[in-house]
């Protein structure tokens, strides 16, 4: 079956923390993906599945959960790392990380409050296309920035 996104090797930024922080946050949104996609197969490898009669709706939110739980942790790091070298847009970073962690807790409230049709095809292109943005937009440019003054400390 067609993944939502597949991982590619341009979207490294070459600092291997964040790297293998976004190579996670593709399986996770993908996981995700596969739930909403296919709302009757449950997932046998999940500990919960085996144990409890458990909903698709259920199912959904524990995969939304993992991913929202993996970004938090994900912009903390991030934000350490640009405070680290001194990043100079930082702040402008960090606010953004705010804004969309909002979005996605508010989503999260709408979807656990029963309205299983919140988190459909249409948001999980919107999730996809908010990662394309991280990763190739405002996280490229601390990543460059990253470089250059490594470089100047080179010369
Ligand atoms: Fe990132
Ligand atoms: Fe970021």
């Amino acid at each position: 079956m067609a993944e939502l996104l597949v991982w590619r090797d341009q979207w490294l930024l070459h600092i291997d923390p964040m790297d293998e922080d976004h190579k996670e946050m593709v399986r996770l949104l993908n996981r995700l993906a596969d739930n909403v996609k296919h709302p009757t197969d449950t997932d046998k490898n999940h500990p919960l599945i085996d144990h409890q009669d458990i909903s698709v709706h259920e199912i959904v939110l524990i995969r939304f959960d993992a991913l929202i739980t993996h970004i938090r942790k994900h912009f903390a790091r991030e934000e350490e790392f640009m405070s680290s070298i001194s990043y100079p847009d930082f702040l402008e970073h960090k606010r953004e990380h705010t804004v969309q962690m909002s979005y996605f807790t508010s989503l999260r409230c709408t979807f656990s409050n029963g309205c299983a049709n919140n988190l459909d095809q249409e948001v999980l292109h919107e999730i996809k296309m908010w990662f394309l943005d991280h990763v190739f937009g405002e996280d490229q440019e601390y990543a460059n920035f990253f470089r250059e003054s490594a470089l100047s400390k080179d010369k």
